[in-house]
């Protein structure tokens, strides 16, 4: 643990722009709400404390916040500087080194706020800025340089002039502060704007009036540093962070065929070997084991838990449900709240009837089980260890082990089938 390390994550904002009645910080990015990626950043810095700030609609955003992290709530939402100053209350006490996150920044990654922090620390500076240069500035605060080249302010989008919107190095937000300084700025940060806000980014040109010692630290790739206001943002943060999924998955012994094509949220698990086909979705709280072959057009939503071996082919849908070992469903199938176990077959067409319009109800499919094309189960159902099904069955009674249900409504052949 880095003892005099404390780390801020600004979260109260509506996110206006998002024109979404959802908090800003709450919208997904592949599966997750993008502040539990800031949170996870948090933590894996280490650090003594982490404040979160939270302001609208807080009591759900709470909810992505872990308890080890110190809420606090910012009443009025009058700005960056304003949401800084509220979180101090919870940083008495402490000394040292206090980094800002966004919650609305979630590619960013540990290394580079690492760097940050360590390029701080080697300078003994006021404060160090993580800035980044784009060739499409707009909506991101500008950083002003003096005739030296340090860094002598930001200014905001809404009060630039032309000459500062063609300042293509931006305020990527993130900023390392000794504490001290930090606080001894934020007294003085005025809201004499034209959004009548207090600016987390004002403190820059407060230290440097006082001679501080500023930093700015370029970062190589902005894509990480991107933040999200919209929901053009929101889609183009998605597809970054899902082909760094999908990447770490090959990276990991994962075949995917077109990456492109390919939609897999955080959180879900994936075994060595296995291959997935193009236009497949794979949500969270999924598990795949190791050798399984998924899609083309798969659909595995949360709680789909597929052991190793197992095929599942094209247009299928499977939810809430554990596939046993080397079981196949190739074609067309709906598998919700079910327990299949190893070596089935199940034919094209398969559907569990899981909802009887009021509750949800399980099935059960035991080993080596085989389920004749078009089979409807309707749950709950147990079908018999070695049972079949005949094409077109409607299951609506449980099948013994070994026997052969057919027709509509199913019975149970006499002879073992
Ligand atoms: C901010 C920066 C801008 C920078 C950009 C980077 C300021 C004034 N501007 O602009 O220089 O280029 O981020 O992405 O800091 N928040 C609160 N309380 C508030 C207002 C905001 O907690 O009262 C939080 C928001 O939830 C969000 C973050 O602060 O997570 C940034 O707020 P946002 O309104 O998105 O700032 P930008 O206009 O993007
Ligand atoms: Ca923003």
């Amino acid at each position: 643990m880095d003892k005099k390390l404390a780390i801020i994550i600004l979260a109260a904002g509506k996110g206006v722009r998002m024109k979404s009645s959802l908090p800003k910080v709450m919208h997904k990015v592949c599966g997750r709400p993008m502040l539990g990626y800031v949170v996870d950043l948090a933590f894996s810095l280490n650090p003594k404390r982490i404040v979160a700030v939270l302001g609208h609609k807080h009591e759900l955003v709470r909810k992505e916040v872990p308890a080890r992290v110190r809420v606090a709530i910012q009443k009025r939402l009058s700005g960056t500087a304003d949401a800084v100053k509220v979180s101090l209350k919870e940083l008495k006490g402490l000394s040292g080194t206090v980094v800002i996150l966004y919650g609305d920044v979630p590619l960013l990654k540990r290394e580079t706020v690492k760097g940050l922090i360590k390029r701080h620390l080697e300078n003994n500076a006021d404060v160090t800025l993580l800035t980044a240069d784009l060739k499409k500035p707009k909506g991101y605060g500008r950083v002003l340089r003096d005739k030296y080249s340090s860094v002598c302010g930001i200014v905001e989008e809404k009060e630039a002039d032309d000459f500062d919107k063609d300042i293509k190095e931006i305020n990527t937000g993130i900023m390392c502060f000794n504490k001290k300084s930090l606080e001894s700025a934020l007294g003085k940060v005025r809201a004499d704007n034209k959004k009548k806000e207090y600016y987390l980014t004002d403190v820059i040109k407060i230290l440097y009036s006082r001679g501080g010692l500023i930093e700015g630290m370029k970062i190589e790739d902005a894509n990480e540093a991107m933040g999200i206001n919209s929901r053009v943002e929101l889609a183009k943060a998605n597809l970054l962070m899902q082909s760094k999924i999908n990447e770490d998955f090959m990276l990991k012994g994962v075949s995917i065929i077109d990456p492109g094509s390919t939609f897999i949220n955080y959180g879900a698990k994936i075994g060595q070997d296995s291959v997935i086909y193009p236009f497949t979705v794979i949500e969270s709280d999924v598990k795949i084991g190791k050798r399984c072959s998924i899609g083309p057009f798969a659909r595995l939503r949360e709680g789909a838990h597929i052991l190793d071996d197992v095929t599942l082919g094209n247009f299928l849908e499977i939810t809430r449900a554990k596939i046993g070992k080397n079981t196949f469903a190739k074609h067309f199938c709906y598998i919700a709240d079910t327990r299949v176990g190893n070596s089935v077959n199940i034919g094209a067409g398969t559907v569990t009837a899981n909802f009887d319009g009021l509750n949800k109800h399980n099935t059960v499919i035991k080993d080596k089980v085989f389920i004749g094309s078009d089979t409807i189960m309707v749950a709950p159902v147990k079908v018999g260890k070695g049972s079949k099904t005949g094409a077109g069955a409607v299951v609506i009674r449980d099948i013994p082990d070994g026997k052969t249900a057919v027709g509509v409504p199913a019975r149970i052949l006499k002879k073992k089938g």
